[in-house]
């Protein structure tokens, strides 16, 4: 993660297209959730939305009455974004932000804070934020505890991709992002919300081909996995329609007010 953290954008990039075709959204007790752990309202608020890659959550939050600005670092990616999204979209890079201070009501990063620096980009959102403000983080994942074939998926993927991250690992967990708040002085909350995501097998595949450990292997070893892949899951689901239990961890870090934070 050392490493792809220095040109994560680079990696997304190269698969800007599958990503923006098949990612799931994020479901609405995310925002719920996340209205209530920052204490206050998405409608009006400043957003930006750090790592918005081809705009999920920004879209989200735009939806929902926030003004987002977004951020990224990948040009395809904020490419996607600006095709559909309408909000101002800036090339840039979460670990120095081009904004003055204090003026976001929220900062955040969706399925994104673990490629930033843990330290300057927590300082960074701080630093943005108004004195009421909060910085939000959180990544939607399958729930692999929920289903023997999808606990079996993540283990062939661990297998097969060096880079593979989650849950078939040993002591896997979510990015320590509520001890980064903490460190910073906020008043962290978090939750789950969980959800259930029905999707074709072809666009499930199409959104694997967009994590970054299977875009970082080399394409035959990509096109083999997704092949593979195809055929176990096609097994589970003969009809093409999957039903994937799906869970998204939630981290809000509030200012406290006369606090440092
Ligand atoms: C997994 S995507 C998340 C995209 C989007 N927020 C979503 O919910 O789907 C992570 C994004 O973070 C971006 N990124 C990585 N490092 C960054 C940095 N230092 N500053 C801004 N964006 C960065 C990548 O380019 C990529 O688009």
């Amino acid at each position: 993660m050392t490493r792809a953290r220095e040109d994560s954008h680079l990696v997304f990039d190269r698969v800007a297209e599958a990503y923006d075709a098949a990612r799931p959204e994020y479901p609405e007790g995310l925002y719920v959730a996340l209205e209530e752990l920052s204490g206050r309202g998405l409608e009006g608020a400043r957003v930006l939305d750090v790592g918005a890659g081809t705009g999920i959550s920004t879209r989200g939050l735009l939806d929902r009455g926030a003004r987002p600005v977004a951020v990224d670092r990948g040009g395809r990616m904020l490419s996607r974004l600006r095709a559909r999204t309408a909000c101002e979209a800036l090339l840039a890079d979460g670990n120095a932000l081009p904004f003055r201070d204090g003026v976001a009501d929220l900062v955040t990063y969706a399925q994104a804070w673990h490629w930033l620096d843990p330290v300057l980009s927590i300082a960074e959102a701080v630093r943005v934020l108004t004195p009421e403000g909060a910085v939000a983080g959180w990544w939607n994942s399958v729930d692999a505890g929920k289903a023997d074939w999808l606990a079996a998926c993540q283990v062939r993927l661990a297998d097969s991709c060096e880079g593979y991250t989650g849950p078939a690992l040993p002591g896997w967990s979510m990015p320590p992002i509520a001890d980064a708040m903490g460190e910073a002085g906020l008043q962290v909350g978090e939750t789950w919300v969980h959800w259930t995501r029905g999707v074709l097998l072809d666009d499930f595949l199409t959104d694997l081909r967009s994590h970054s450990y299977v875009a970082t292997l080399a394409p035959e070893a990509a096109d083999e996995v997704m092949s593979r892949e195809g055929a176990e899951l096609g097994k589970v689901f003969p009809d093409g329609r999957m039903t994937v239990p799906m869970r998204v961890y939630l981290a809000v870090g509030r200012k406290v007010p006369g606090g440092g934070g």
